[in-house]
């Protein structure tokens, strides 16, 4: 398997998708500027982490990658919402996002809120949409829902918020990374094992597989916000110090990220193995743990 041809062929089938859903040729004339403010943030690039997890999770149990295009897209315009509202004055206050000025310096922080809201919305409703069976519809939906509310994203937000005024314990951090990050991570790879009716021991798989390639992949983000640059990464550096906040960074240092990152990619390489063919899976959780953007 050449893993980065695999990989850029699923993201490609990912940008061709996402480009249909909110460009010029589907605004309605009074509602321009939000699916223009939609489209500008869910069409900036972005390394499509979260849709290729959905399609590989459905290829490696079975399933009919195209018929979870569509829930794959969802994943990806939730985390746009996400990321778009976590940019805003109020949240993290930051001005460059995947390389551009972010939602609300081009288009204004009222309509940021309202794009990331309706980006939200559109993500249920592009599952729900689908032509997967019903109940299989149903249950991506329900995984999308638990990644997005008080047990996931929102809570983990809400937790990230807190840790601007005091200094959380290792075990805060590890709870508000789990909600803010691992939750959408392992809905992706849950969604695709559902899209493609997969048995429950591969959903098991999937979720404890998301879940430590999640803890890593914030731990990898919090070691770049202070070890890259601007311009590799894409969005500002420093932005988390700048906010004061508690991070495993600002808990450890580098190196003991570094062997933290290593050892949860382990174990995300083991959960993967208890499907038939994880070499793509293992490829990808080494890739995320030594991403440089
Ligand atoms: C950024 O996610 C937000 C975090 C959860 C750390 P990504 O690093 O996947 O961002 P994009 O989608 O590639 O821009
Ligand atoms: C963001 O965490 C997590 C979500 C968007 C839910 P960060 O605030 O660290 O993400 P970046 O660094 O801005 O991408
Ligand atoms: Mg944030
Ligand atoms: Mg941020
Ligand atoms: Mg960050």
């Amino acid at each position: 398997m050449d893993f980065e041809q695999e990989y850029s062929a699923l993201r490609e089938k990912v940008e061709g998708a996402l480009s249909r859903y909110f460009g010029e040729d589907k605004r309605g004339f009074r509602f321009d500027g939000l699916m223009e403010a939609m489209d500008y943030s869910l069409m900036a690039g972005g390394k499509r982490i979260r849709p290729v997890l959905v399609l590989e999770f459905c290829r490696a149990c079975g399933g009919d990658v195209d018929a979870a295009l569509p829930a794959a897209c969802a994943v990806e315009m939730l985390h746009t919402y996400s990321l778009i509202h976590d940019d805003l004055p109020c949240m993290d206050d930051d001005d460059l996002r995947r390389g551009r000025p972010t939602n609300h310096k081009v288009f204004g922080e009222c309509t940021a809120v309202l794009a990331g809201d309706a980006l939200q919305a559109e993500a249920f409703g592009t599952v729900l949409r689908s032509s997967l069976p019903a109940e299989r519809r149903a249950a991506c939906a329900e995984a999308l829902a638990d990644a997005a509310g008080v047990d996931g994203i929102c809570g983990g937000q809400f937790m990230d918020m807190d840790s601007e005024t005091r200094i959380l314990s290792e075990e805060e951090v590890t709870e508000l990374q789990s909600r803010k990050t691992g939750s959408l991570l392992t809905a992706a790879c849950r969604m695709g094992v559902l899209a493609a009716g997969g048995t429950e021991e591969q959903e098991d798989a999937a979720m404890r597989y998301g879940a430590f390639i999640g803890a890593a992949f914030q731990i990898r983000d919090d070691m770049l916000d202070e070890l890259s640059t601007e311009a590799e990464l894409g969005k500002p550096i420093g932005s988390d110090r700048a906010e004061g906040k508690t991070t495993f960074m600002t808990l450890y240092g580098a190196e003991k990220c570094a062997q933290m990152v290593a050892r949860l990619t382990e174990g995300a390489k083991a959960a993967a193995r208890a499907l038939p063919d994880p070499e793509f899976l293992c490829r990808m959780a080494d890739l995320l743990a030594g991403r440089r953007h």
